[in-house]
């Protein structure tokens, strides 16, 4: 066996890739606060989450598994609501914090943002049963979706949910049509393409339009979409919307973003004579999965945004309006954890250490979809062991199936110990598939030294069930 451990001698240097990773951590046991759950600690040296050894988590519950800091969710919920919401109330009742459902989406998740004061948006029926099973408050509810089905219309409708946010012509005419039917008038907010694409440290505003969401603001495509929703008695129109992007690190796409929608505000309010009453700026704002990741603190991200918007305003003369946000992954990323059990642990000579687990990419597609990075430690107990370079991988049956790319674990890493991928509770387990017929994990929330599992893992009865054929 040749595991590469680093530092090395010169065969190191010689060896390694050459997309080779940054430099190992000086300690291997250390849990940056940045990315691992608030209750993250180590106690003679094993991974302890709300208060419950992971070793314990992983025989009650087994593996892979999520589990999620509840508190840490309820924090993060609070702190946006505090940053951004709390004078932001809307008619139905919410502050300005809308918890984007997609980036994990369960009944036990919603009950506890509804609980903080977060109204939620969903985009698919099946999301919208789920909040409102949770005893989310229809009215704060926003329904998305690029192509809502009428009978998802109808129900969001029946539900009575505070706001449907419009992305085409034809669903103008049928959520006005629907609503008709309904003998009810909805309340609506135009999603406007604002050709600003964002990334993490970078924004561009060019292509962007060139993609399936919203109204396209340089084509005068949203100022035709306003003057529809406005001429259709059953429609409210209740504001404009605009999502930039995801894992948004800078408030640079969003000054642009938010001086566009401004402007459009501006031409309807002279050719209408209609204020923009509410402002939704979306979602994506970015959380650390490494410790190169340097996310703003949700207040000044936030201040940031609100005196963006309250400039622009300034410049047009007009009153500034409600702003309302809908972060997903800021609120659930970094409460949750994966745990896996290391399996083959494979050295490829000269390369690295390929570390398989007991999940892969049907827990976690990010790596492979996104080229999305991670943190991973050795859980189950301590290590003196240095550094080995390594690359965890899944039991799936493509070459693509990496958890994290690239990672130091320790060099006595052996098959039966825990794995922990930190910042796993958003996208993950939503996008989780059965591919290999591989059960998709439970979900465990832990809170003060109690475990409850929130989402049943799967059995293969569950999906031996469904094979009627
Ligand atoms: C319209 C909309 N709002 C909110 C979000 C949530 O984004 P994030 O989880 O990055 O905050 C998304 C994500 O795709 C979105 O499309």
């Amino acid at each position: 066996m040749s595991r590469i451990a680093h530092p090395a001698g010169p065969r190191h240097a010689d060896v390694l890739p050459a997309d080779h990773p940054p430099a190992p951590p000086e300690d291997l046991n250390d849990l940056h606060p940045e990315i691992w759950p608030r209750s993250a600690v180590r106690h003679d040296g094993v991974l302890m989450l709300g208060g419950i050894d992971v070793r314990d988590l992983a025989a009650e519950y087994g593996t892979p598994v999520f589990v999620t800091d509840e508190e840490d969710v309820r924090s993060r919920a609070r702190e946006y609501l505090e940053a951004f919401g709390a004078d932001q109330a809307g008619e139905e009742g919410t502050g300005g914090v809308f918890y984007a459902a997609k980036a994990f989406c369960s009944r036990a998740i919603l009950r506890w943002v509804h609980s903080e004061g977060l109204g939620v948006d969903v985009c698919t029926v099946g999301e919208l049963e789920v909040a409102l099973s949770a005893g989310v408050a229809p009215a704060m509810i926003t329904m998305h979706g690029n192509n809502k089905l009428p009978s998802e219309i109808a129900r969001a409708l029946a539900a009575g949910v505070g706001h449907v946010v419009v992305d085409s012509y034809e669903e103008i005419a049928r959520v006005a049509y629907l609503a008709l039917e309904a003998g009810t008038r909805v309340r609506v907010l135009v999603r406007v393409t604002t050709g600003v694409e964002a990334h993490t440290h970078e924004f561009m505003a060019t292509a962007h339009d060139d993609q399936k969401f919203g109204f396209s603001l340089a084509s005068g495509a949203a100022d035709e979409a306003v003057r529809r929703v406005l001429a259709l008695p059953s429609l409210e129109f209740a504001g404009l919307h605009s999502h930039i992007g995801s894992q948004i690190f800078d408030t640079a796409g969003f000054e642009v973003a938010a001086h566009r929608v401004i402007e459009l505000a501006a031409r309807i309010n002279a050719e209408h004579g209609v204020q923009v009453a509410e402002l939704d700026l979306g979602g994506g704002f970015g959380i650390a999965y490494t410790p190169d990741d340097d996310p703003p603190d949700v207040k000044s991200l936030t201040s940031s945004l609100r005196s963006i918007v309250a400039l622009q305003c300034a410049a047009y003369g007009l009153p500034i309006p409600r702003l309302t946000i809908e972060p997903g992954r800021a609120i659930v990323g970094p409460s949750t954890v994966t745990l896996y059990e290391v399996g083959t642990i494979k050295d490829v000579d000269g390369l690295r250490t390929y570390v398989s687990v007991d999940g892969g990419m049907s827990d976690n597609i990010r790596t492979a979809l996104y080229d999305a990075s991670y943190t991973c430690v050795l859980a189950s107990r301590a290590s003196a062991a240095p550094p080995m370079l390594s690359r965890v991988v899944g039991r799936h049956c493509e070459s693509g199936d990496i958890v994290v790319r690239d990672c130091y674990l320790p060099a006595d890493l052996a098959p039966g110990d825990l794995l922990a991928v930190a910042a796993t509770g958003a996208y993950c387990r939503s996008m989780a598939s059965n591919y290999n017929h591989l059960t998709k994990p439970g979900v465990v929330a832990v809170r003060n030294g109690v475990a409850s599992e929130i989402v049943r893992r799967e059995t293969l009865d569950d999906l031996l069930r469904l094979d009627v054929g």
